[in-house]
This record gives structure tokens, sequence and C-alpha cells, in this order.
């Protein structure tokens, strides 16, 4: 199947880039400090789908997110910067994402999926 390599530099601090990746849309998200602080600052949270931070991302790579763009409730392309938890939020129905990609509140069980990714160096992934 289709694999797609990404250049990190075109996406800012702070900033993320959405690519089509079979089909999907793929949020590529460059967290801050604060962003990614307030991420780990929750793994102790009670949530539908517990996941650690460190498990959402690549070992020594926490800024970089990459994540399926598309609600685990009925697949609907979240925005980032909405909701309670300062993550996505999906307006279908009102499911919260927090800065890590996990669901907070709302309908959907899952989270944002994590897709099979490798760095190929330190501005470079491949995904798929
Ligand atoms: Fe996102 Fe229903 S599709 S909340």
């Amino acid at each position: 199947l289709a694999s797609v390599e990404f250049d990190l530099t075109k996406v800012e601090e702070g900033q993320q880039v959405t690519i089509k990746w079979r089909g999907k849309p793929l949020f590529i998200r460059n967290r801050t400090g604060a962003e990614i602080a307030k991420a780990i600052g929750d793994d102790g949270a009670s949530m539908p789908d517990p996941q650690k931070d460190e498990d959402r991302h690549k070992p020594g790579k926490a800024q970089w997110l990459v994540l399926v763009g598309t609600c685990t409730h009925l697949g609907c392309v979240p925005t980032f910067g909405g909701g309670d938890y300062g993550g996505w939020f999906c307006p279908c129905h009102g499911s919260h994402y927090d800065v890590s990609g996990r669901i907070r509140k709302g309908p959907a069980p899952k989270n944002l999926a994590v897709p099979d990714y490798t760095f190929l160096s330190d501005t470079k992934v491949k995904v798929g």
C-alpha cells in the first residue's frame, strides 16, 4: 500500500499540516513545549481510552504528533483549537480530544489513531 514521505520543516512550532494518506486526512502537528507539558500533565486523568502521551509519539520526538485525522465516532474531521481540552474538537456530535489526540469527552470511543510511521531523518517522516 502507498506510503507517503513528508518534510517536517514545512510545519512551524505550534502549527499543523493536514495531508492526504490512503484517502484519509493525516494531521502532522509540531507541538509547543506548553502543549507537551499539558499532555503529560493529563497522563493520569481518567479517560475513555487511556494512553500516556509518550505512547502517542516516537521516543525523543514529543513535539511531533502524527495522527489519522478522522474522528473515531463516525469519521468527521476534527478541528484543532476547539473543545474543552485544548486539542481537537469534532463538531459533528461534540467529541473533545486533548493535545495528545486522546478522547476526553463526547461520543467518540477511541483516541485519534496513530498510523505506522518512521523518521527517515530529523526532518523527514515516512507514513505507512
Ligand atoms: Fe465526531 Fe461524531 S463523528 S463526534
